[in-house]
């Protein structure tokens, strides 16, 4: 069986590329932007067409959230366009497509955690990009699965955790939204999430929702990363409004995780467990 795996360079990429080796009765293909590039669906179509997968991880994305709002198109073509082209060729070749989409596709106006039936309304281009991927795999393949995350990060890449660590590190104090509230998503844990759903004999397509467990804001988040670590630098908490940015966040997005615990018995990690593994590693 082979897994076709997009993205590979990135976080989540990097993370599955990590667990090749526990898995040696799987084929792996690793496609990088240069082997496919997801903004030139041709190319994507016929790189599928030379590899033949039987699995297909959609792990690339564009997921430049404040560059999307003036590069809405290229966001477009790599979040929408390609991912219907993936489920098509799915589709055709009956393949199983397993896709990441993002908490930003809803409004944060919720104050309850957010379940897969929940009215998506997304804020900023990114989001909406990431919805409209979500809605055309579902409209051509029958039983393609998505997983939506939220506030991913690892020792690969840029993320908030090493953005924090660095500024930590340079700086006597820094300011951290308080009013953004969501959990994290190690990107270790996802790959595994994902790698048990493959590797299980149960196959239901679908919506998913996974981040680790908890609720915090993103203040909560670098109080602890600085606890774990001993930084001495003070940490203030600020409102969203003092910290502008190009495109708007949704201002809670905690992810309720019952369904994919249910269907796919996946034992979900607490925030801060995943966060002491992640930080003893970089
Ligand atoms: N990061 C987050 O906080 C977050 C939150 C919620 C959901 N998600 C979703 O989770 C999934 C994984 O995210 P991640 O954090 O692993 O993302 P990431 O680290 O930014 O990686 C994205 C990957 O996509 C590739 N890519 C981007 N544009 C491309 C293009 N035009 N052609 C080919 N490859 C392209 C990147 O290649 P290069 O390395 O060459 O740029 C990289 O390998 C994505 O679907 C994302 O939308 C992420």
């Amino acid at each position: 069986m082979k897994i076709l795996v997009t993205g590979s360079t990135g976080q989540l990429g990097s993370e599955i590329k990590n667990l090749e080796k526990f898995y040696p009765h799987y084929k792996f293909v690793f496609m990088d932007r240069t082997l496919m590039p997801l903004d030139d669906i041709n190319k994507v179509w016929e790189v599928l067409e030379s590899e033949q997968p039987d699995y297909i991880i959609n792990a690339g994305a564009y997921t430049a959230v404040d560059k999307a709002e003036s590069e809405e198109e290229l966001a477009d073509m790599v979040n929408h366009q390609c991912v219907r082209v993936l489920g098509v060729w799915s589709e055709k070749n009956k393949a199983h497509l397993i896709h990441v989409s993002t908490d930003y596709v809803f409004d944060g106006t919720s104050s309850l955690p957010l379940t897969e039936e929940a009215q998506t309304a997304p804020i900023n281009v990114y989001g909406n990009t990431k919805m409209k991927g979500e809605v055309a795999l579902m409209t051509v393949h029958h039983d393609a699965i998505v997983i939506r995350t939220s506030w991913v990060y690892s020792i690969y890449g840029n993320n908030f955790v090493k953005t924090m660590c660095r500024l930590m590190q340079e700086r006597e104090s820094i300011n951290v939204v308080l009013d953004q509230i969501g959990s994290p998503t190690y990107a270790a844990d996802l790959a595994s999430t994902i790698m048990q759903i493959i590797n299980g004999n149960i196959w239901k397509g679908g919506i998913y929702h996974y981040s680790n467990e908890g609720e915090i804001s993103w203040y909560d988040f670098t109080r602890k990363i600085k606890e774990i670590k001993g930084f001495e630098c003070d940490v203030n908490p600020i409102n969203s409004s003092d910290f502008p940015t190009s495109a708007k966040r949704p201002a809670y997005s905690l992810l309720d995780k019952s369904k994919i615990k249910k269907e796919y018995n996946i034992n979900v990690s607490q925030w801060d467990e995943s966060l002491r593994i992640m930080l003893a590693k970089l």
